[in-house]
């Protein structure tokens, strides 16, 4: 499109970026028949401008009308130790198909190019115009993703789950365990992503670990919880009642909230459990790499907030 171009974010674009994610990714869901995603409106989804303008190594991009500096498309990116990661990318409705995001997949995809890292993000299985985008720029889907929806009763979800008794919050000195669990399991390092979790100097976080008797880290899982957007993730751990219990243990900070999380397809006791537990399937997600990919080799659990992969 001769009419766009592609800048960083400014801090004046805020309020116009999170208008555009609620209107675009409501009206995408609205179109295809599903129910709007952010029934909240534009205060739920400043939450990615917030979180992204203060996280390291995030920042956005945005598409702008040369003629008239509406913005047409936005998208977050995240440069970490060993990836790239996407974050949401969302086209103003007035825009659809006219190659804006493809215009703003480039942006990102020569920044991993540059860096010489995979790129990485999660996308929807059920959102051709998306999964043909990220496919003709070179992605591969790795792995399925069930999107759970939960409502946790105002007295908490009691189950009695093996190992709950090793989970405990997380303190910054349980970082490095962290990180050199989530390197084994599937390849890739976020440090900055957790120490910013455990700060929780915004108020939005909290993060539990699954500690085993020699005070060895093998599971630890974040949730955020603010201006409507309850999610759990992300997280990592070695196997799945591990991440049963971390589940248990995070959604007990939501009592009586809706919550929403993604566990692996594969993951089959894990998903009988939440199923149990009264957990609805609300959509399906694939990860998907462009670049080297290592499989994983224990549970992972995704997010939108931040873009894992
Ligand atoms: C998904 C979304 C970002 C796509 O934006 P867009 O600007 O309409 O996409 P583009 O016009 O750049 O099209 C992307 C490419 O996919 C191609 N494409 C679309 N549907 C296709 C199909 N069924 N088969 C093959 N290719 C297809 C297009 O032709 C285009 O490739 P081209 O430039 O080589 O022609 C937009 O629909 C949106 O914002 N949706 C709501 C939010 C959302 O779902 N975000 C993604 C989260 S996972």
């Amino acid at each position: 499109m001769t009419d766009l171009r592609i800048r960083e974010m400014r801090p004046s674009d805020k309020s116009e970026v999170s208008e555009l994610i609620c209107v675009s990714t409501n009206q995408w869901y609205l179109m295809h028949g599903f129910d709007a995603n952010f029934p909240g409106g534009p205060r739920v989804t400043e939450i990615f401008y917030d979180v992204y303008s203060v996280l390291e190594g995030s920042w956005g991009i945005v598409a702008e009308n040369k003629k008239t500096s509406r913005l047409m498309g936005t998208c977050f990116y995240h440069i970490r130790p060993t990836h790239v990661a996407l974050g949401i990318m969302n086209v103003h409705p007035n825009y659809f198909k006219l190659g804006v995001a493809r215009s703003l997949l480039k942006y990102i995809t020569d920044i991993s190019d540059r860096e010489n890292k995979p790129l990485r993000l999660i996308s929807s299985a059920m959102n051709l115009d998306s999964y043909s985008l990220y496919n003709q720029a070179g992605f591969i889907p790795h792995f399925i993703y069930q999107d759970i929806l939960l409502t946790v009763p105002e007295n908490g979800i009691k189950d009695d789950i093996p190992g709950l008794k090793n989970v405990r919050p997380a303190t910054l000195g349980d970082v490095p365990g962290m990180v050199n669990l989530e390197l084994e399991i599937s390849g890739i390092q976020r440090g900055g992503d957790y120490a910013y979790f455990i700060e929780n100097r915004d108020g939005l976080w909290h993060v539990s670990v699954w500690e085993g008797n020699n005070g060895e880290i093998n599971g630890f899982l974040a949730s955020c919880s603010g201006h409507g957007f309850n999610m759990l993730g992300p997280g990592v751990s070695r196997d799945q009642e591990q991440a049963t219990a971390l589940i248990l243990q995070e959604a007990n900070q939501n009592k009586g909230k809706t919550i929403l999380f993604i566990i692996p397809a594969e993951s089959s006791r894990l998903v009988k459990r939440m199923y149990e537990w009264g957990g609805k399937n609300n959509e399906l997600h694939f990860s998907q790499v462009r670049g080297e990919f290592t499989p994983y080799s224990g549970v992972i659990i995704q997010t939108f907030m931040p873009e894992t992969g």
